[in-house]
């Protein structure tokens, strides 16, 4: 599906052509050098094909002059879907593609009656936690001492957020 996305190339705006398209096992080379080179806590090839593989969930990404610049992971069910991971490759941040990929998958997840998504995130993921707030999620509960942090060879504990957004919200904006 093309999309056309006004990318916040600062300070102008400007109109940009990109696709939302499925995710496929033959883009998993793609997403693991995004992921490794893009996000802080890099999921490894193995638990991403798994994930993709998976053909209950919902993944997608976004391309742009035939490179992927992001992909998201989903898993639907009955009338919620979590979202597992999102990453924009590290070029394209703060350009708006980040909630493009989210209001996108929304609209796809509305077409199957979902109506709420869930998401959690490590406490320290600032500018997560930040750009999920933009888009209207908000916490609704701690996990405490949810994922593995390692720092100077120690395995230290950090807490999860869980936030919640109705897709109505996202979609009439
Ligand atoms: C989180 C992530 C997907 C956001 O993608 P993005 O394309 O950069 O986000 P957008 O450009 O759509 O940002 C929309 C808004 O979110 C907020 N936001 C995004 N990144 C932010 C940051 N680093 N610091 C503060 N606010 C931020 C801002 O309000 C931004 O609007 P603005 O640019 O007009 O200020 C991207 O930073 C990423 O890939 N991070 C690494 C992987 C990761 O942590 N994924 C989440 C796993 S739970």
């Amino acid at each position: 599906m093309r999309l056309a996305i006004i990318t916040k190339t600062k300070p102008t705006t400007k109109l940009i052509s990109t696709s939302f398209n499925k995710l496929s096992l033959k883009e998993i080379d793609s997403i693991v050098s995004i992921e490794k080179d893009s996000s802080e806590h890099p999921w490894t090839k193995k638990q991403l094909s798994e994930s993709v593989a998976n053909s209950n969930n919902l993944n997608y990404i976004l391309v742009l002059e035939s490179k992927i610049i992001g992909y998201i992971l989903a898993i639907p069910s009955i009338d919620s879907a979590d979202i597992l991971n999102i990453v924009i490759h590290k070029d394209f941040k703060r350009k708006g593609f980040g909630s493009s990929l989210i209001v996108e998958t929304s609209k796809e997840l509305n077409k199957k009656k979902i109506k709420t998504i869930f998401i959690e995130v490590r406490k320290s993921n600032l500018s997560a936690i930040s750009f999920y707030l933009s888009l209207g999620f908000q916490e609704i509960s701690i996990r405490k001492n949810y994922y593995s942090k390692n720092s100077n060879q120690l395995s230290i504990r950090e807490d999860g957020i869980m936030m919640r957004l109705e897709i109505s919200q996202l979609i009439k904006k």
